[in-house]
């Protein structure tokens, strides 16, 4: 089994994920998240709203993951979002057209579906599944569609990206935040594309969730008020030269902004967060990197993005965030297809005197004239230059009509006004996360196997024949394999784990009071008292239950439990008094595992 396999089997079998629609024979690109994936999930995306709503002040809204046509005409993915598919004529399977050339030639994803069917000719490419010939490519859509109402109803898609929503409500966020740039909106939740053959597993689903926050900067300034916060903070950046170099480097973000390797502060100040967000989250630095977006792969809409990609063992680098510099794009298209302004009104530090040359149309005399074309006559007349107007005779034309209008019917003066502001189309710095995607790297990253008596040789536990020699005492099950998640504790879906050593009711009455406590204190706790300690130990290892609590006889007497560390497997003897306390700092403080209470390196034997 290759890692990913591995991790998969642990997955499922512990309830991490599940296949959807498994009693069903199953679906490709949809995975269910069992009970303690949908944990680890929520978590995920707590730690996030975190960092983006309550640190960054960008408020979460939530719209309907159905959206109505004009909307995704009008951001271009009716027109543009769509992969290169090819059918074998024989089995009828299908496939990513690149995907199938990306094996004979490199740069396969900049080929259009034609260029694509010509080097499949070419090359004599046919069906990995039977050999067969295949048909010509095309442009497939990746959006579902679905209709909206009965009957013919109104044409709809699910939505690929929650992004749209929260420029169709630029108006609302924009009043929201008394139009003072810059200003942001998140959402999370599900989108949906309809991949053309999702074999990556969990990698690449039709149904996903998204966190998305849409910032809305001054065009004209684009420092983050914020940069120096992470200015100093050292990143892997593989730029758009570092690639042709072939190697990232590793770089502050001042430095990387001052030699123009990222464009600006703003995007740079966002990769340093999601570096801080995927770090805490559990996400191996050495196994991160932010890559720039090559110009030939960008989105329809960004003029720069870059990827923060993760190591895996099957896929290689996989984009997990992408942080994209959207520009106007978004608002300028909805605001046309809508026919509506989404400026903001941007006031001056001081008010500028501004002169310009005003053209006043004598609708008076104009109006009885040219009646029901009046108001065009003027329209024209507003486009004329001095010169034109100062003549006797003027000559305009309005619908291909020559028209010639007597110097009394129009006015024109030059006029210095007051001018306190002015509208403008703010950008968009876009933060995108891909919450499946991450939440794979967090398992790929803290999945382990280890061999206990190294382990255990490592952090100063006693080996097992020492242990053997004490009376009933034994230590970890010294020369076997732990499957372990060494998840950090802010996202480990169970915290801690209570233990009874033995199910006799004088051990299990306060192990259940202990459980009590803890869950008072809001933690998420697991009681188990089958088997013994040891594989009860194994047990939560493989979920990455970072605590465990063992009550055993001592405890009865001098009312103290053992805290036992997963990563360390080194164990402390702490009051039980004030213990929801020690956890707690251990989970959400930081606190030491060494400060937690008098160490302890073995226990006492179950069996
Ligand atoms: N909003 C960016 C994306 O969905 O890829």
């Amino acid at each position: 089994m290759d890692k990913y396999e591995q991790v998969i089997e642990l997955a499922k079998r512990r309830g991490f994920l599940w296949n959807s629609f498994e009693l069903y024979g199953g679906s490709r690109g949809f995975y269910d998240y069992g009970p303690l994936g949908s944990t680890l999930k929520r978590r995920i995306e707590q730690i996030w709203r975190e960092f983006y709503v309550i640190q960054e002040g960008f408020m979460e809204i939530e719209c309907p993951t159905i959206g109505i046509e004009d909307v995704f005409v009008a951001s271009g993915h009716v027109g543009g979002f769509s992969d290169p598919l090819c059918e074998c004529k024989k089995c009828g399977e299908a496939f990513r057209a690149d995907h199938l050339v990306e094996n004979v030639m490199d740069a396969a994803a900049t080929l259009n579906a034609e260029q694509l069917t010509q080097v499949i000719r070419e090359k004599g490419i046919t069906c990995p599944e039977c050999g067969g010939e295949f048909k010509d490519a095309y442009e497939f859509n990746l959006m579902f569609k679905t209709t909206i109402g009965p009957g013919t109803g109104r044409q709809g898609y699910l939505r690929p990206e929650t992004a749209q929503g929260m420029f169709v409500d630029f108006q609302r966020l924009s009043r929201f935040y008394r139009e003072k740039l810059p200003f942001g909106a998140v959402q999370l939740g599900k989108s949906f594309r309809n991949e053309i053959a999702p074999r990556q597993g969990v990698i690449r689903l039709r149904e996903f969730t998204q966190a998305e926050c849409e910032i809305f900067i001054d065009p004209r300034d684009k420092s983050h008020p914020k940069f120096e916060r992470f200015a100093d903070k050292e990143l892997t950046l593989y730029s758009r030269q570092a690639q042709e170099e072939g190697e990232p480097v590793r770089m502050k973000l001042r430095e990387a902004v001052d030699q123009g390797v990222i464009a600006h502060e703003f995007l740079g100040y966002n990769l340093a967060l999601t570096n801080a967000f995927l770090t805490k989250i559990g996400i191996d630095p050495v196994r991160l990197r932010f890559r720039q977006h090559l110009k030939d792969e960008m989105a329809h809409y960004a003029i720069d993005c870059w990827d923060a990609e993760i190591e895996t063992e099957r896929f290689g680098w996989v984009e997990i965030v992408g942080i994209a510099d959207r520009t106007d794009y978004d608002l300028k298209a909805h605001s046309k297809v809508s026919k509506t302004e989404l400026a903001v009104y941007v006031e001056y530090p001081e008010p500028k005197l501004v002169t310009s040359f005003v053209v006043k149309p004598n609708m008076g005399k104009l109006g009885p004239i040219f009646k029901g074309k009046a108001k065009a006559v003027a329209e024209a007349l507003k486009g004329l230059s001095e010169a034109e107007l100062s003549k006797e005779e003027i000559h305009i034309a309005v619908a291909g009509e020559e028209i010639t209008l007597s110097s009394d019917m129009v006015d024109f003066a030059e006029e210095t006004v007051k001018v306190s502001g002015e509208s403008l189309v703010p950008h968009v710095i876009e933060p995108s996360y891909g919450i499946d995607r991450i939440f794979y790297g967090t398992l790929e990253h803290a999945y382990d196997a280890e061999d206990v008596g190294a382990k255990a040789a490592e952090s100063g536990l006693k080996g097992q024949e020492e242990l053997d020699e004490l009376e009933s005492a034994a230590e970890e099950e010294v020369g076997e394999t732990r499957l372990v998640m060494h998840f950090s504790s802010a996202v480990a879906p169970v915290q801690v784990a209570v233990l009874p050593l033995l199910t006799r009711k004088e051990l299990t009455d306060p192990a259940k009071a202990i459980l009590a406590k803890l869950m008072d204190k809001n933690l998420m706790t697991a009681y188990d008292d089958s088997g013994t300690i040891g594989r009860r130990y194994r047990r939560n290892d493989e979920i990455g239950t970072p605590y465990s609590i063992t009550v055993d006889y001592t405890s009865l007497e001098d009312k103290t439990v053992t805290i036992r560390d997963r990563d360390s497997m080194r164990q402390v003897r702490a009051p039980i008094e004030g213990l929801e306390d020690v956890l707690y700092d251990l989970i959400y403080k930081g606190r030491s595992f060494e400060s937690a209470g008098k160490p302890f390196n073995f226990q006492i034997n179950s069996e």
